[in-house]
């Protein structure tokens, strides 16, 4: 890795933590889910960064890949996980953080060992190591919790941290929360660890389109608006994920019937929300590493 590159790495992880930041200050129980989402957005940019991938809202049980559109009436109760993607000339910082909207505060014990998994994931992550010891840290710290508070939580052994690269979010190795046999090293890298814990059983299940989508295959539209609008999904956001309120923003017609063609012809796909299957509340916090230099950086946590 160049040096020119990990400096692009701080700087993204730098704006997102500024975005966790301004997250915690605005989100308010009740308040409309595109309200915070297009405030995000907008502070990104404002930064000096792009967003790497449509800011995931979720909710609740839904553990990941929600993106709200223009229009839509949900709004923020229980738990709300919000997990950020900020690139910088296409270096990723990938993070996110959960807030508890509820009056009595009933998921801070979830979310307190939450974020001990990753702390105490973060103590052993070093340069070299192999990375089922990373599934290992988290493992024991997740038992010994388990175990200490009488507890019964589940960790989500199918949500898995993943390596980073140019332009690209999941770029080939999986991090799993877990005990596990990889034995692949971490070496000069960009990778984002994410453990995510429920009251449930753990397990998760493809739920309903998100709004999250990305271009899949080659192909053409007949329609003119249609068209206009693939040429700009093309140039703007190539191989990464994006989300019709961007475009939107852009002032493009018929957004909705263009991405629904553009779907059903498989030239985009929309990922689906994942859900805990027991329908139980999940949490969720991560961060960004990048090694350089054989030294360890965690660009995304808030200093
Ligand atoms: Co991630």
């Amino acid at each position: 890795m160049e040096k020119e590159e990990f400096d692009k790495y701080v700087k993204a992880g730098k704006i997102a933590q500024e975005i966790k930041k301004f997250a915690l200050e605005i989100v308010k129980p009740e308040m409309k889910l595109i309200n915070i989402a297009e405030a995000i957005d907008a502070k990104i940019f404002e930064l000096g960064g792009k967003p790497a991938f449509p800011l995931n809202l979720s909710l609740n049980e839904c553990a990941a890949h929600f993106t709200p559109a223009r229009g839509d009436e949900i709004i923020a109760t229980g738990i709300l996980k919000i997990d950020i993607g900020v690139a910088v000339d296409g270096f990723i910082a990938d993070t996110a953080l959960s807030i508890d909207l509820t009056e009595d505060k009933r998921f801070s014990e979830m979310m307190e060992l939450n974020e001990q998994i990753l702390a105490d994931v973060t103590k052993v992550v070093k340069h070299g190591m192999e990375v089922k010891d990373v599934g290992n840290a988290a493992a024991i710290s997740f038992e010994q919790w388990n175990k200490t508070h009488d507890s019964n939580f589940s960790i989500i052994k199918g949500l898995c941290g993943h390596s980073l690269a140019e332009y690209n979010i999941h770029a080939g190795l999986t991090i799993s929360n877990y005990e596990n046999g990889n034995t692949k090293k971490l070496d000069e890298m960009a990778f984002a660890i994410e453990p995510f814990v429920t009251t449930g059983d753990g397990d998760i299940y493809e739920g309903q389109p998100g709004g999250i989508y990305v271009l899949q295959n080659e192909g053409n539209v007949r329609d003119r608006d249609a068209r206009k609008i693939l040429e700009y999904i093309k140039e703007t956001y190539s191989t990464l994920p994006f989300c019709s309120r961007w475009l939107d923003k852009e002032g493009f017609k018929k957004i909705r019937f263009s991405l629904s063609m553009m779907e059903k012809a498989g030239i985009i796909y929309q990922y689906p929300m994942l859900m805990e299957k027991s329908r139980a509340p999940v949490s969720q916090f991560e961060n960004t590493f990048v090694i350089f230099d054989g030294k360890v950086a965690n660009t995304t946590k808030v200093e």
